[in-house]
């Protein structure tokens, strides 16, 4: 269970590594877990997406964008020890710069066949939260993920541009059209490496073009004291928009959000 003595870890994590992040909205951390753990994590990943109920995301016309299982956390201990590990957890306080809380993790799988790509998007809008200045995903590659698989891609420095109340409905060129302009960086990632994204970075994926399905755990955290925001009259309500036994304006104070890293 040793990582190489490279590995970045939450003491260890460099100034010029969280300047990066908090300018581009997103930065790649190699080996957060070691070779035992991605090897634990992707058996019991397999066996989840074998045997649960998946939600499916479809284009019409296009194909499978990806399936994913909710709550993968509460299926399994390995998948709680994934979405709650302190390496992960560690550097996501650290990159916040303030005490996080758990909001909810999802175990993706992109399809090897009838797929299509992730298109750009920000993630902030879909998220019943408000309050929260430090939302971020941590997104953990349980196999190799290659550009051909259908990796991640940012638009480095996106997360600065001003939110539009209807982000989640527009495509986020016509919501600034000279973000068509911006630089594009995509991240291909060895299993058991992971990238951090902030909530409002404008991102997408490609399609998986090779034989191995894409697996990885998103994992979103938020500020501690975050409070829920049901979604805003007219949107389609979605299954995150099912807080338990939480009233709008309050804290995410139950098990279900439990607090994280150094504070956990
Ligand atoms: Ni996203």
């Amino acid at each position: 269970m040793t990582n190489s003595i490279n590995t970045v870890t939450s003491q260890t994590l460099s100034s010029d590594v969280l300047e990066s992040y908090r300018s581009r909205g997103y930065v790649r951390i190699p080996s957060v877990l070691s070779v035992d753990e991605v090897a634990q994590c992707l058996a019991d990943a397999q066996e989840q997406l074998e045997r649960h109920e998946k939600l499916s995301w479809d284009t019409p016309g296009e194909g499978n964008v990806m399936d994913w299982i909710a709550e993968p956390e509460a299926k399994s201990a390995v998948m709680r020890r994934l979405a709650l590990h302190p390496g992960i957890t560690g550097i996501a306080e650290r990159l916040a710069g303030r005490p996080l809380r758990m909001f909810k993790s999802e175990l993706l799988r992109k399809r090897t066949t009838g797929g299509t790509r992730t298109p750009l998007h920000i993630d902030a809008p879909a998220f019943p939260i408000a309050g929260s200045a430090s939302t971020l995903t941590a997104w953990v590659a349980l196999v190799d993920v290659p550009v051909e698989r259908g990796c991640l891609t940012f638009i480095p420095g996106s997360h600065e541009l001003p939110q539009r109340e209807d982000a989640w409905f527009i495509d986020p060129f016509d919501a600034h059209p000279e973000l068509r302009w911006w630089p594009q960086v995509t991240v291909p990632l060895r299993a058991g490496d992971c990238t951090f994204h902030d909530a409002r970075l404008v991102h997408s994926a490609g399609a998986n073009e090779t034989e191995t399905a894409r697996i990885s755990l998103a994992t979103v955290y938020m500020d501690a004291a975050a409070t829920y925001n049901p979604a805003p009259a007219g949107a389609e309500p979605t299954y995150q928009d099912e807080v338990p036994g939480i009233e709008p304006g309050q804290p995410f104070d139950t098990d279900r959000y439990p607090l994280i890293g150094a504070t956990g």
